[in-house]
């Protein structure tokens, strides 16, 4: 679970597209980095630590090249030191290779390439590949070969870039792990065509756009079982066994500075506060008011009998709250974590099975994914990812078009997630008030936009910051954004946080609130549900726990609560988004103070291609 970069055709400036390619990675690992440069040699800088460490290390020696591969690493396969940091070599140090996914048979290979008298320097899964290079080349292959018999030889899951001394290319394959090519050919200008000069063109290579997107947004997204040969004239693509492939050139339409801070301390509050502009791009071209009906023509007909939707950390929350959402329009409907729906399948019958996943990459939803599709169901991915693993394996994909999201903790993706299911709902069911959804949906983007104006949430934390343990209890549509406010805490304060659905807490939990532990209620409404929380509220008040409540003032449970966070009035299918960017507030006030490492939280990796 890593982010690779690769690169050719940036002579003399290779080193630095590495090194900026990498620090747009981070998010994907970062607990060790390198990269590798191959020209006439081979020259190699890695260690333990993140990117800082090795610009550091860099200073100090820097390598030169024509073509160039970097890693950042999230340890699956030994700590995180220097000799495990990514790029491996092999026994004559001539091969580099850098390879995010696992390999799953690499403990045979390595006892085999041990007997044979190979020298292993690392405890990874990876290094056998630079050995099984060396092997191939030893026997007579090319180097373009050698790397072909290598990646045959490989079960499990790869993205791997290969470069080697004394060639000017860069290979690379993958199967079940991200990669992305993307291409740069400049047009030439009016005095370089005077001059003669030859137009520049550069070719990247990685686990996902941001890393090259400073240099271009053409990108050509690779398919598992396929592999590339990159270099400075350009790029070719073929199967394992050499079959050439024809690709076709995409263009991404996002921003590179949407990938940059923009002046604020961190990505995370930069995409708190991009929720307005990223549910209108959800929204666009996809809802008609007038008609009250919601337009999503591209995904075909649908009309599922039930719906299963698999996900993980906070997509799994958008994936409960979903399942109410279609239950309530007469769908039978069920959320499943994705790890443990292989464990026990529920009868698919002629059920729809939902993958919600921000990047499209995350391992268990992939997993459980095709288990579903094995069992002969359709599938639909709702992802951020164009391109991803999961929007090219499901037989349909809904973007939710949130633009990247670097942060660890996902924030504006689960707000439009929300946001797209609630689309996907309305247009494969049918439901009363559509028109009425439709307004609710169309004023979200203001609610947000009115909570990032005038939060309190900033006080609410420098009050609890010292808490050892916080609560979030909700109902009904409430109750995930309750696991999600208390995920969001934990992710990023190291602070015990458990969410639990309101008429639970007496159930037990209830025996954990004194009042050291703050409880914040979500409660919206003033309908049946919302008086029920207001009881829960009072069961927390009676046992001294300091309550903030998250509500739009139509209940009395201000009376109860000594912490009011206001959210606008808006419509009960859109409440959960609003409520949860206070909450989202709250958790990153809360770690600011702390002094947390907010984008990249300890032990925590954006996108865990691993099962
Ligand atoms: C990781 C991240 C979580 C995220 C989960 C699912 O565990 O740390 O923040 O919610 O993956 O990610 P996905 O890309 O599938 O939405």
């Amino acid at each position: 679970m890593c982010g690779i970069i690769g690169c050719a055709g940036r002579d003399g400036e290779t080193l630095d597209v590495l090194v900026h390619g990498l620090s747009k990675l981070e998010y994907r690992g970062y607990d060790s980095a390198g990269v590798a440069l191959a020209g006439s040699d081979l020259d190699v800088c890695k260690t333990a630590g993140e990117i800082d460490e090795l610009r550091a290390a860099l200073e100090e020696r820097s390598p030169s090249g024509s073509v160039g591969i970097g890693h950042t690493r999230w340890s699956t396969h030994g700590p995180p030191t220097d000799e495990n940091a990514h790029p491996h070599l092999d026994c004559n140090r001539e091969v580099a290779v850098v390879h995010n996914g696992i390999i799953e048979n690499y403990q045979e290979l390595r006892d085999e390439l041990s007997t044979a008298g190979h020298e292993f320097r690392s405890d990874t899964d990876t290094e056998v590949v630079p050995h099984l290079i060396e092997d191939a080349l030893a026997d007579g292959a090319d180097p373009e070969d050698a790397v072909r018999q290598a990646v045959a030889r490989l079960e499990g899951s790869y993205a791997v870039c290969v470069v080697m001394s004394g060639v000017d290319r860069i290979f690379a394959a993958r199967n079940d792990s991200p990669l992305v090519l993307g291409v740069d050919g400049e047009a030439r200008s009016a005095s370089e065509s005077a001059s003669g000069d030859e137009p520049r063109a550069a070719y990247y290579l990685a686990s996902d756009v941001p890393a090259f997107r400073d240099h271009t947004d053409r990108v050509v997204y690779l398919a598992d079982g396929e592999f590339a040969v990159v270099d400075a004239d350009g790029y070719r693509v073929t199967t394992l066994d050499g079959e050439p492939v024809e690709k076709t050139e995409d263009t991404v339409d996002w921003d590179p500075e949407e990938t940059g801070k923009s002046g604020y301390d961190h990505f995370m509050l930069k995409e708190i506060h991009e929720q307005p502009r990223a549910l209108r791009q959800c929204f666009r071209g996809r809802v008609d008011e007038l008609s009250g009906t919601v337009d999503l023509a591209d995904l075909g007909d649908l009309s599922p009998r039930g719906v299963q939707l698999v996900a993980c950390g906070t997509s799994y929350h958008a994936a409960v709250y979903a399942a109410q959402l279609f239950q309530q329009a007469g769908i039978p409907a069920q959320a499943f974590l994705a790890s443990e729906y292989a464990t026990s399948p529920p009868p698919i019958g002629d059920a729809l099975v939902i993958g919600v996943t921000q990047s499209g990459e995350t391992a268990d939803t992939l997993s459980a994914l095709r288990e579903a599709r094995r069992r002969g169901a359709r599938t639909l991915a709702v992802t951020n990812t164009v391109g991803s693993t999961v929007a090219r394996e499901c037989d349909h994909a809904m973007y939710i078009r949130a633009g990247p999201e670097i942060g660890v903790a996902a924030t504006k993706t689960f707000s439009s997630q929300i946001a797209a299911l609630n689309l996907l709902s309305l247009a494969i069911t049918s439901v009363g008030d559509s028109r009425e959804v439709i307004s609710g949906l169309r004023d979200l983007p203001g609610a947000v936009q009115e909570i990032l104006d005038t939060s309190t949430a900033q006080e609410i934390a420098e009050t609890y910051r010292d808490a050892e343990s916080y609560f979030f209890i909700g109902r009904g549509l409430h109750y995930p954004v309750a696991l999600e406010g208390a995920l969001k805490m934990k992710e990023i304060t190291y602070k015990h946080a458990e969410g639990f659905a309101a008429g639970e807490l007496k159930h037990g939990p209830l025996a954990l609130v004194t009042s050291d532990t703050p409880v914040f209620a979500v409660v919206t409404g003033d309908d049946e549900q919302a008086t029920k929380t207001v009881g829960n509220v009072k069961e927390v008040e009676a046992r001294d726990a300091p309550v903030v409540a998250v509500t739009d003032g139509a209940s009395d449970v201000e009376r109860y609560a000594d912490h009011v966070l206001e959210v606008p009035d808006t419509h009960r299918r859109v409440a959960a988004v609003v409520a949860n960017v206070q909450l989202q507030l709250v958790a990153y006030h809360t770690a600011d103070m702390l002094g947390r490492s907010i984008d990249k939280p300890r032990n925590l990796a954006k996108s865990v291609t691993v099962e």
